[in-house]
């Protein structure tokens, strides 16, 4: 079992382990135990893993004699709204939990962003952990602290920053998912690797098909250097005022490809393998990623089956789209843009003119 170190002392220790592995939600129980890590736990999950994960989860538990009760909610990001947070909250409190319980998170990106935000905010913040059960919740969203609901009118918009005090990563979860949603992680691990490691981005490049095919050993490697990158950079930012930006890096381009596609013609690690390539051509285009870089960093995400093109949208369109993005200041666009493959830069502005000639040149 690999243990990566999330360090955050400021104030009270939050810092916490991301223990990685095969078959380790087998010890997840034991674990609980011997670290004292609530008096009752509530597991949520969603609706296609209840039966499943969720249930052998809730047995391995129960074997330990630790008070465990399980809630789950219809599987899919349509649930990641007030409403299923209105219910969560409600149902914990009728079943009677209170400061030292803990939330177990069992799912993907949906399931750890909506009970993160439930432990955030229940009784002013109880215990939570989180058990990824997606490649992109693995690499990505399990860790760091980000947690939210969205608005019929926007993603996210209703968060905090709250880290778990835990995460358990079981790498055995993920045989059987789909290509795509591996592919949909693996554009995250991509991103990573372009923005932060260049031994990373050889690394995918070489063992690709071990990847793709779900080789254990592989991904225990792979989640590894992910977390490391991910927990370096929340170590040294964990609000986002600074370096955590760059985990912004495709996501400019790709959050207005899903508000356009109306969240349904492209996963979110389509849409960023998209946005990575059209905000490497800005770079290029600006000057500072050259067209070698540039061409190393397309032939991976190609490489991978992860789409490249931007379908045929008008181009005055996703220039307005672009705007009403977070990540603009006094009305202009920030861009995390890469200097060469491992070496990324934010609150990068680009004029409009290579904007437009960037997108007109993806599609
Ligand atoms: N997924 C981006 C972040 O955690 O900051």
């Amino acid at each position: 079992m690999e243990t990566v170190q999330l360090n955050l002392k400021k104030g009270k220790d939050r810092s916490y382990d991301i223990l990685i592995g095969s078959r380790i939600m087998d010890k997840i129980p034991l674990d609980l135990k011997r670290n004292n890590l609530g008096n009752r736990y509530l597991i949520i999950t969603d609706s296609n893993l209840e039966g499943t994960h969720g249930k052998r989860l809730l047995s391995l538990m129960r074997k330990e004699v630790l008070s465990v009760s399980i809630l789950s909610f219809k599987a899919g990001e349509k649930s990641k709204n007030l409403k299923v947070y209105g219910k969560l909250i409600e149902k914990l409190h009728e079943l009677k939990l209170d400061r030292k319980s803990t939330i177990i998170a069992l799912g993907g990106g949906v399931v750890g962003d909506i009970s993160g935000f439930v432990a955030a905010t229940y009784m002013r913040g109880i215990n939570y952990i989180q058990v990824p059960t997606s490649l992109l919740a693995t690499v990505d969203s399990s860790i760091g602290g980000k947690v939210a609901v969205d608005l019929s009118t926007g993603k996210n918009i209703v968060g905090a920053f709250y880290q778990p005090r835990k995460v358990y990563i079981d790498v055995s979860l993920l045989k059987g998912l789909p290509r795509k949603e591996i592919l949909n992680g693996l554009s995250e691990a991509i991103k990573h690797a372009l923005i932060m490691d260049k031994k990373l981005f050889n690394f995918i490049k070489k063992n690709l098909d071990n990847v793709l095919h779900i080789d254990e050993k592989t991904l225990i490697e792979l989640v590894r250097r992910n977390c490391n990158i991910k927990a370096n950079i929340v170590e040294s930012d964990e609000t986002e005022s600074g370096l955590r930006k760059i985990l912004n890096y495709g996501h400019t381009i790709g959050h207005a490809l899903e508000t356009l596609t109306g969240y349904s013609r492209y996963s979110h690690g389509e849409a960023i393998a998209i946005g990575m390539v059209v905000e490497g051509l800005i770079a290029n285009k600006i000057g500072i990623l050259s067209d070698e870089e540039l061409r190393q960093q397309n032939g991976l995400i190609r490489q991978a089956g992860l789409p490249t093109k931007l379908p045929n949208i008008n181009t005055n369109r996703f220039v307005d789209e672009l705007k009403k993005d977070k990540k603009v200041v006094d009305g202009r666009t920030e861009f995390v843009l890469l200097r060469e493959i491992g070496k990324a830069e934010y609150g990068v502005h680009a004029s409009t003119e290579i904007i437009k000639k960037s997108i007109d040149q993806s599609k």
